[in-house]
């Protein structure tokens, strides 16, 4: 049997960790993997986070098992936080799913059983496991436009080009905020015309929410959301709660549709609880109660909220920080844009011969196609980086 088998490609994050923890020089920079780092280059558990964890350890009386949809009381405070009331709740429904990649994963599948033929369109680039996921489910992928390294910006016609060439067999996944890899993301306009676009041409909207309130905050980065929530008929939409929640390794994250109406939701949910069945049975409890419990706590969930604005804040302030570094270094506007991007992460759109020389001269590491995660770095970080990118763009 294995003998069939060649060495699978490996994931090209985990590839660079590795690299990193064999550096030993002092003063390295990891811009690598995507978690919140603070000053210390630490990824600390929320105050919020700690104090449902106690009142679960002091007040939870079993183990027994949760069901296929999972914590449901989660789930429902799940699409409120990301469609408020933008959609009627008779036509929403939603299961808890081992983080925002095992909701992306039921929903492929979801949708593949719905239409077996679609074309599934990611954006150029996008979170390198979406192409793999998506080829797995069995859907052809293609890309849409969506970065100019040029400029740093989206190339928005050219992406609503393409859009508006699709059909009724096509999937269009978008980045509900914090474009992960490039930083750059959609303005309120820009989505109102992507959303008159696939009214247009009937193709079915499929969002990712992996970075709610790491953007523009809490509201502002689920206009995109809420807005094709509220007048498309159907909509698929994955959340996560690794990075908002600092619950990365709880797996913790929820699969949702909207569709036209309450007959119709129920049997698209009666398929997806169909599907998590068959796969994995039902998802792990121990994240999800920690979420449900703050966000049904006034108390906690404002902690909540001013611990992640917190993180929030400090990441815009680091993309300030590194572009005026960048500039008052090299004179010019080149990296400007950094400071406009938001979520964790910019890509610099760096030439590969550029990023090797950052990781042999300064010990910096960012992924191969210049992705940097903006909030691991501390004010000296920024400084001997903004250093480093200068002198090896020069
Ligand atoms: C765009 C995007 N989607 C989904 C995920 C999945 O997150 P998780 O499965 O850790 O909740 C990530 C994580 O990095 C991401 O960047």
């Amino acid at each position: 049997m294995f003998e069939t088998f060649s060495k699978a490609p490996q994931d090209k994050i985990f590839a660079l960790m590795a690299e990193i923890a064999a550096d030993d020089r002092p003063g390295k920079i990891d811009l690598g993997i995507g978690v919140y780092k603070d000053d210390e280059g630490n990824t600390p558990i929320m105050s919020a986070v700690k104090k449902a964890e106690e009142r679960i350890l002091k007040s939870a009386k079993t183990k027994s098992y949760i069901g296929v949809a999972g914590n449901k009381a989660f789930s429902k405070a799940m699409v409120g936080l990301a469609l408020d009331d933008a959609v009627p709740a008779d036509r929403v429904r939603a299961a808890q799913a081992p983080g925002g990649t095992g909701a992306l994963w039921v929903l492929m599948q979801l949708l593949k059983r719905g239409n077996p033929d679609a074309t599934l369109w990611v954006s150029d680039p996008t979170w390198p496991n979406h192409k793999p996921m998506a080829e797995n489910v069995g859907f052809t992928v293609k890309t849409y436009p969506y970065f100019d390294p040029e400029t740093g910006k989206v190339r928005f016609e050219e992406m609503l080009k393409t859009l508006d060439g699709l059909g009724t067999n096509d999937i269009v996944l978008l980045h509900g905020c914090c474009h992960n890899p490039t930083g750059a993301n959609l303005t309120p306009e820009q989505w109102d015309q992507v959303i008159a676009s696939l009214q247009k041409t009937g193709a079915f909207p499929f969002i990712d929410l992996a970075y709610q309130g790491f953007g523009d905050g809490l509201e502002a980065d689920s206009y995109g959301v809420r807005a094709v929530g509220g007048v498309l008929p159907e909509v698929a939409i994955a959340t996560s709660c690794s990075k908002n929640f600092g619950l990365y390794r709880e797996r913790v994250g929820c699969a949702m549709v909207i569709a036209r109406d309450v007959a119709q939701a129920d049997t698209a949910n009666s398929q997806m609880l169909n599907i998590i069945r068959s796969a994995y049975s039902q998802p792990p409890d121990h994240g999800a109660e920690i979420v449900r419990i703050i966000l049904e706590d006034e108390e906690l969930k404002a902690e909540w909220k001013a611990e992640l604005e917190a993180m929030r804040t400090r990441m815009v302030e680091n993309r300030q920080k590194l572009a005026d570094a960048i500039r008052t270094r090299s004179n010019s506007s080149d990296f400007d844009f950094v400071a406009e991007h938001r979520g964790m992460f910019s890509l610099l759109g760096l030439p590969k011969p550029v990023i090797d020389r950052l990781k042999t001269e300064n010990a910096v590491y960012m992924l191969d196609d210049s992705r940097i995660n903006i909030a691991g770095l501390g004010d000296e970080r920024i400084q001997r980086l903004a250093d480093a990118i200068v002198n090896a763009t020069r």
